[in-house]
């Protein structure tokens, strides 16, 4: 039975591939935004999944605003890099998993939740992007990637408890689906960030950090904030940060985390990225070894255990 052994979040800025394709890492703006990085393809490269499931939006790329679908799931057998204006990015094609994805398809359908089926598209730097940031700069990607694309770009967008919901519904999809197959659920875009009007540059490290730290511990309260609210507390553009709901929605209740890094700014945009893993039990230890109460333990391994670096 195939299972979600992990949840990803990470900002999506376009000008984050620029610099990839430009060979421009190690330069010193962009060195610290990559350097957080670093340890996240470690871990990855130990995580190896079979499938990653990328939710993402499209930046007019594959779809113009004559059609656009709230929620789109990517059903073909490659995706291959959009060109936004300068050509494609020097990227490989992404595979898709096509087996899997008619599976979620038929799985959300019938579980009531709607989602457009796309046998063909392209796909831009919110997905690609994230790879890069997560996988490097190989010559093929590991891995298929199933692209989940939400409408975040043309009013109105889902609601965040509607994002989060559809992440459940993909859950039991992925959870229904016969092969053992270990997947990674990917949520980009954000953090906090408005690229035009009078408040363009707005950046609310605050409001950031505290999506941070209730996606960890309360991801409810998040499915509470309206609209209104990401666009007076994180920007125009901070509406993406809905799609971090889909990967919350995705996993369980209780998580650990793993990782953590924000920093500010890359181009105009506050960078969030959070790596997220089912809450691990503690090992039972023989009776009369230890007098510590059992949920102290708990929450002191937790907190040992999470890796955060803040700039
Ligand atoms: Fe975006």
């Amino acid at each position: 039975m195939a299972k979600i052994i992990a949840g990803v979040s990470s900002s999506h800025v376009p000008a984050i591939g620029a610099a990839i394709d430009n060979k421009q890492t190690e330069e010193p703006y962009w060195k610290r935004v990559f350097s957080g990085f670093e340890k996240s393809k470690e871990w990855m490269a130990q995580a190896k999944p079979d499938v990653v499931i990328l939710i993402y939006n499209d930046h007019a790329s594959a779809f113009s605003v004559e059609m656009v679908p709230t929620f789109a799931l990517g059903c073909a057998a490659e995706f291959p890099p959009a060109d936004e204006g300068w050509g494609p990015r020097p990227v490989p094609v992404v595979k898709g998993h096509p087996q899997l994805a008619a599976h979620i398809a038929q799985s959300v359908i019938l579980d009531e939740f709607d989602i457009t089926v796309v046998n063909k598209m392209e796909v831009d730097h919110g997905l690609t992007v994230p790879m890069n940031l997560l996988f490097g700069s190989p010559k093929e990607w590991p891995c298929p990637v199933i692209p989940v694309a939400v409408n975040v770009v043309l009013y109105p967008p889902p609601t965040g408890h509607r994002c989060f919901m559809l992440g459940r519904a993909i859950r039991k999809a992925v959870e229904s689906y016969p092969e053992d197959l270990r997947v990674v659920v990917f949520g980009t875009g954000g953090m906090s960030h408005q690229i035009s009007g009078p408040r363009a540059g707005l950046i609310n490290s605050k409001f950031d950090k505290a999506f941070l730290d209730n996606l960890t511990k309360d991801p409810k309260k998040l499915t509470r904030i309206q609209h209104l609210e990401y666009m007076r507390e994180a920007g125009a553009e901070g509406i993406e940060m809905v799609m971090w709901l889909v990967m919350r929605g995705a996993l369980e209740d209780k998580v650990d985390e793993v990782y953590r890094f924000y920093t500010v700014p890359a181009s105009n945009t506050a960078v969030g990225h959070i790596i997220l893993e089912p809450h691990r039990r503690a090992a039972k230890k023989p009776a009369g070894k230890s007098k510590k109460p059992a949920g102290k333990m708990k929450r002191a391994a937790a907190r040992a255990k999470v890796d955060r670096v803040r700039s």
